[in-house]
């Protein structure tokens, strides 16, 4: 089995901060393996947008380090690389000015589809719709790419949409969260809606609680200016878990389509509760296991950021009333491991006289790495003298199960820009559901600011703060180990 290519249409596409670190790293690595898979066809181009002086040779150069750095000896070579580089051009631009945009204009080839990549600072998103409108370059069908963040609050977040819905529809704004883009985040569509064996079971009559967790190893250098003013909160719970719980909790929509998915998406948003500041744990990580401190990298020395954060909410409708959803993600922790347990009530009635090997059901959905699921199931315990039980797992790993096509599926960047071209907006975030997401979250922030709560210090390299391992506790559960 091979992954499936389906060539798309020809494109004009410009990364506006086509010399940042995002266009480095994802966009332009992404857009190359694209190109080498045969997706991308040879009309199509890329233009690098950005304040700096360069020349299309220049621009060609730093996308070929780019590669070099980013994409894997083994999945590039040098005249694949050279190919792709004859796609690129750059142009100098002046996002709040005049110069580059009548340029940028005459570049613009009708026929193609245009789409137009906002990698810079959502201060200039305005900017930039304007002159884009202004100079006549983008037509009603373009599209536009927005990153995260999306505001840090639900008044900044609306007044980035409404600035966007100056010059572009709702159709033709494209959010990204990268998580959406990842095969396994997709794949808990797949596992929930193509398979009957688990949606009957799925609802708070079955189901205990739910864990989402994302754990990291990585630290924030490099990043402390924006993390510092961000938190675990806005930079990981606001987008990426919460799409997560999405997911999970969204009822079956009619159809895989993007309005479909995104109302339900939308009305568990809506159901969630507020979440009360005795079901919140905030964590900052102090050195030690030879790793450093959070404030080694933080601009303010006495910061009171969180980089670790645990929460416990409810989402309140008729099918998880009763069922609390346990949220946690944290910088620098033990390992870098993503899952998603579900873990199931006890049945009803026991016929065993020996239940002192039962296990609840759980089903683990893993995310990354490792990517795959496992049942935990009840079986007999081996042996003659009685029926006793023991708790095995049904496991599967993707990369066994599917062979080397496993290795060979596009990143979330990868995908995501593709479904732009397509005009696919099903994995993107609609700016009623950022909005929505930030109104949950706005009071959860104000609450600690208000009360000036400090996180608890943890261990770098370590699983968190320990008052995390209380917030399960007390509810008589734990949390599954980080490894
Ligand atoms: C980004 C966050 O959106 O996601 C980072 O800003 C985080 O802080 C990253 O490290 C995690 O993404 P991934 O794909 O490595 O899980």
């Amino acid at each position: 089995m091979a992954v499936r290519v389906i060539p798309v249409e020809p494109f004009d596409l410009v990364i506006f901060g086509g010399t940042g670190d995002l266009a480095r790293r994802k966009i332009l690595p992404g857009l190359y393996r694209r190109f080498t898979a045969g997706q991308m066809t040879g009309e199509s181009r890329i233009i690098g947008a950005a304040r700096a002086e360069l020349t299309d040779d220049g621009f060609r150069d730093m996308v070929r380090e780019a590669i070099e750095e980013f994409v894997p000896a083994d999945r590039r070579d040098a005249a694949s690389v050279a190919d792709f580089l004859q796609h690129l051009a750059y142009i100098a631009i002046d996002a709040k000015g005049t110069s580059g945009w009548e340029q940028l204009g005459r570049l613009m080839r009708p026929g193609m589809v245009r789409a137009f990549y906002f990698s810079v600072a959502p201060a200039l998103f305005g900017d930039l719709a304007e002159r884009l409108h202004q100079h006549g370059i983008a037509d009603a069908q373009s599209r536009i790419v927005v990153e995260k963040p999306f505001g840090r609050d639900l008044a900044s977040a609306r007044a980035l949409n409404e600035v966007l819905a100056r010059h572009f529809r709702e159709d033709q704004i494209y959010r990204i969260d990268h998580y959406l883009g990842k095969e396994t985040v997709q794949n808990l569509m797949a596992v929930r809606f193509a398979n009957i064996l688990f949606e009957p079971l799925w609802k708070a009559e079955y189901i205990d609680h739910v864990q989402i967790t994302v754990a990291e190893t990585v630290d924030v250098e490099g990043r402390g200016a924006y993390y510092d003013k961000s938190g675990a909160m806005r930079d990981m719970v606001q987008n990426h878990l919460m799409q997560l719980l999405c997911l999970i909790a969204m009822e079956p929509p009619y159809h895989f389509d993007p309005s479909a998915v995104r109302d339900e998406k939308l009305k568990v948003i809506r159901a969630l509760d507020p979440v009360k500041p005795e079901d919140i744990v905030r964590g900052q990580y102090r050195a030690a296991n030879g790793g450093g401190s959070y404030l080694d990298h933080a601009e303010n020395p006495e910061s009171i950021t969180e980089s670790y954060i645990a929460l416990k909410c409810h989402i309140s409708n008729w099918r998880w009333k009763g069922t609390p959803f346990y949220l946690r993600t944290g910088k620098k922790l033990r390992a870098r491991s993503s899952e998603i347990a579900i873990t199931f009530r006890e049945p009803p009635h026991s016929i065993f006289d020996d239940e002192r090997g039962w296990r609840e059901n759980v089903l683990v959905i893993r995310l990354q790495p490792n990517e795959g699921m496992n049942l935990m199931v009840m079986i007999k315990e081996p042996g003659p003298g009685g029926m006793r039980l023991m708790q095995v797992p049904l496991d599967m790993s993707f990369a066994q199960a599917l062979g080397e096509v496993a290795e060979d599926v596009p990143d979330a960047y990868e995908r995501l820009i593709m479904d732009v071209i397509r005009g696919n907006q099903t994995l993107f975030m609609r700016g009623d559901e950022v909005e929505a997401a930030w109104a949950w979250a706005d009071p959860i922030i104000q609450g600690w600011e208000g009360r000036g709560d400090r996180p608890q210090p943890y261990d770098a390299g370590s699983s968190g703060p320990e008052d995390a391992l209380m917030l399960m506790h007390r509810d008589g559960r734990r949390w599954r180990d980080i490894r």
